[in-house]
């Protein structure tokens, strides 16, 4: 209680010092504004202001584990099927170098994460991850440093951003929710036996694309409360229609 009353009286102090008064903090943030929602918060140091999360996991024979889908990405959009700014939020933050920045300043594990679960297929991973941060990570308003205060440390938005992106993938793994429904690679499925797989394991639809009826990727959607509970929403517009070639890797 203490502990916590300091806390607060040191961000109230240095933001008082720091910032001028349109920036915002995370000191008066709710717990339970959910983004996208009417108790969503007016301080997007709270909860995202593009928050309408899209998670977009790929199937790409030839990259990633046999039993993994990949990232392609986390993408914040505008509540209403809008991207957020397609050229990204913040052009102060858009760095070339995410590969080298990763490395040097995110734990040992996270490099060695995005190249197992987020490789490129097409440019290199660089130019995939750099593409990524620019045009969807900087529109993740929570991260943006000022939301930090006087704790932020360099790059550490770009740290907590990539990290989330791989826990959500980890939390929503298709691979075992299909397997679990014994729809495994190799095979043909019904786009609705599909459906009804990741409805039963996550509780919400997903949207199911498919380029020429073999699957590529799949979305689902979420709204934020706060700034880290990401609560799965039914989504829908599915392009794969009637049978789905699920090609082995
Ligand atoms: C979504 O909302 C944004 C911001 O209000 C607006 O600029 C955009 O045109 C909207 N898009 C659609 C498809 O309604
Ligand atoms: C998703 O749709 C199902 C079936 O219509 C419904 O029971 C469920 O409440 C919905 N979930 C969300 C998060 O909207």
């Amino acid at each position: 209680m203490i502990k916590s009353l300091l806390v607060s009286l040191a961000l109230i102090a240095s933001s008082a010092l720091a910032a001028p008064a349109t920036l915002t903090s995370k000191t008066s943030c709710s717990a339970t504004a959910v983004s996208c929602s009417s108790s969503a918060s007016s301080n997007t140091c709270c909860s995202p202001k593009y928050g309408l999360v899209v998670l977009v996991q790929q199937w790409v024979p030839g990259y990633g584990p046999d039993d993994a889908f990949t990232l392609h990405g986390l993408w914040p959009d505008e509540c209403n099927g809008s991207y957020a700014p397609s050229n990204g939020c913040d052009s102060s933050r858009q760095w070339t170098n995410i590969e080298s920045i990763v490395e040097n300043y995110g734990p040992s594990t996270l490099h060695s994460d995005m190249l197992t679960y987020w490789p490129s297929d097409a440019e290199s991973n660089n130019d995939f991850w750099s593409h990524e941060w620019d045009k969807h990570g900087t529109c993740v308003s929570t991260y943006a440093p000022t939301c930090y205060g006087s704790s932020y440390t360099k790059y550490e938005d770009v740290i907590d951003y990539f990290t989330k992106v791989l826990e959500l993938r980890a939390q929503y793994d298709l691979y075992s929710a299909l397997a679990d429904a014994n729809i495994t690679p190799g095979g043909s499925y019904s786009v609705s036996d599909m459906q009804d797989a990741i409805q039963s394991a996550f509780g919400v639809t997903a949207k199911i694309d498919c380029s020429s009826g073999t699957l590529s990727d799949i979305e689902i959607n979420f709204v934020v409360k706060g700034t880290t509970t990401y609560i799965p929403q039914n989504t829908s517009g599915s392009t794969c229609k009637g049978t789905v070639d699920y090609p082995s890797k």
